[in-house]
């Protein structure tokens, strides 16, 4: 495949992204910005590998990813069709994540780099999130990004590539770990989003209050630690929990997170507006979390309630994979040349630096 060229003469650029930060092995191939075209997108999960230990080992990880990348590279490559000749520049992760992973990762894009002659890309996985609505939709900055997964909470505003604002953040649990650790102290398997939310479905909302942590607080931060042992203190003085009551306890919980959400989200689309009074608010959602069907209505609510637009990027390209990693390369190369050969990987890598020093250690490092 040679590059294409449009009629405004801007350059489409073929990259090879790499992501490997978490529990996902994954390598894309993409092409853009000029036509848009995810020509491969190959992610491995390593799930299996981490269920019996109820969440992510890191040193588990950074082993699967070296046995498994240069297959995962090799598959991507051929699914696209592509040979190296076709390839414009290497993308691949540089951070912030699980050490371990996030070295395999970008080491072996610094080799394929330097062997095929190609620029290499360190790209901030937060980033690869924040752009990922750029490829899949017609969006424009500035937009705001909400990212719900097993590591982040966050509500960012995207002025531009490498210009972030983070506007709130939780001060403890990331949501889809909150999520993670109520599955497993009411008895339901690793990762415990997906099951708590189809126990949900069979619980009565109405049994169990739990609390709207920080709501009576203004800003966008949050909380979900608190949320967490309310409901463990409930499922305690009912020992021993049936079913019934795991299901309506779960659907407390979901209706509590999905609630915390929308009035942040109403305060980051007011937020958004003292801000930029001339553009119609967008918010996108990305990360696992957003998976959660009672949670995507909700913030569908409060975005047509406050007439923004609602994104939500297709799941596959929601959580961890390479095409949204080979796509923030792509919106950093159209920006001018870019040669990360001396960057090193970093655990931890706020995309908003101003505002870093929020303490605790998630899956995937700081709870940034
Ligand atoms: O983005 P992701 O795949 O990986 C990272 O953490 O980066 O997100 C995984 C998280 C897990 O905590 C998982 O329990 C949660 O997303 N999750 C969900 C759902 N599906 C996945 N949480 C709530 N409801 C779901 N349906
Ligand atoms: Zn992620």
């Amino acid at each position: 495949m040679t590059s294409v060229k449009t009629d405004d003469n801007a350059t489409n650029l073929t990259v090879l992204g790499i992501e490997t930060s978490c529990d996902e092995t994954a390598a894309a191939v993409v092409c853009g910005p000029a036509h848009k075209q995810i020509l491969s997108n190959t992610i491995r999960s390593q799930i299996d590998e981490h269920t019996e230990f109820g969440g992510v080992v890191p040193e588990i990880a950074a082993r699967a990813h070296i046995e498994i990348l240069d297959r995962i590279v090799a598959e991507a490559m051929n699914e696209a069709g592509c040979g190296w000749d076709d390839i414009d520049a290497i993308a691949a992760t540089a951070g912030p994540g699980l050490i371990g992973g996030v070295i395999v990762g970008f080491m072996t894009a610094k080799a394929i780099a330097m062997a095929a002659g190609k620029p290499i890309v360190g790209v901030n996985h937060l980033e690869g999130h924040a752009l990922t609505a750029r490829l899949t939709d017609d969006l424009e900055f500035p937009f705001l990004l909400l990212l719900v997964s097993g590591g982040h909470s966050q509500f960012l505003l995207v002025r531009g590539v490498g210009d972030y604002e983070r506007l709130g953040t939780t001060i403890d649990d990331a949501i889809g770990e909150a999520f993670d650790k109520t599955a497993k102290l009411l008895g339901l398997p690793y990762p415990g989003g997906p099951h708590v939310e189809k126990m949900a479905a069979k619980g009565d909302v109405t049994r169990f209050r739990l609390p709207r942590p920080l709501l009576d607080r203004p800003g966008l931060d949050m909380s979900f630690a608190g949320l967490k042992t309310a409901l463990r203190t409930q499922a305690k003085k009912l020992e021993p929990v049936d079913e019934q009551t795991i299901a309506d306890l779960c659907a407390a919980f979901q209706r509590s997170v999905s609630d915390v959400l929308a009035a942040r989200t109403r305060s980051a689309l007011d937020l958004f507006r003292t801000r930029h009074p001339a553009v119609k608010p967008a918010i996108v959602v990305a990360g696992g979390v957003a998976a959660n069907q009672e949670i995507r209505n909700s913030l569908l609510a409060a975005a047509e309630e406050a007439d923004a637009r609602f994104i939500a990027p297709p799941m596959r390209l929601c959580t961890d994979n390479a095409a949204m990693i080979a796509w923030a390369g792509i919106e950093r190369l159209r920006l001018g040349p870019v040669d990360d050969m001396s960057l090193s990987p970093r655990p931890r890598w706020p995309l908003d630096p101003a505002n870093a020093g929020v303490l605790g250690a998630g899956k995937k490092g700081a709870k940034v």
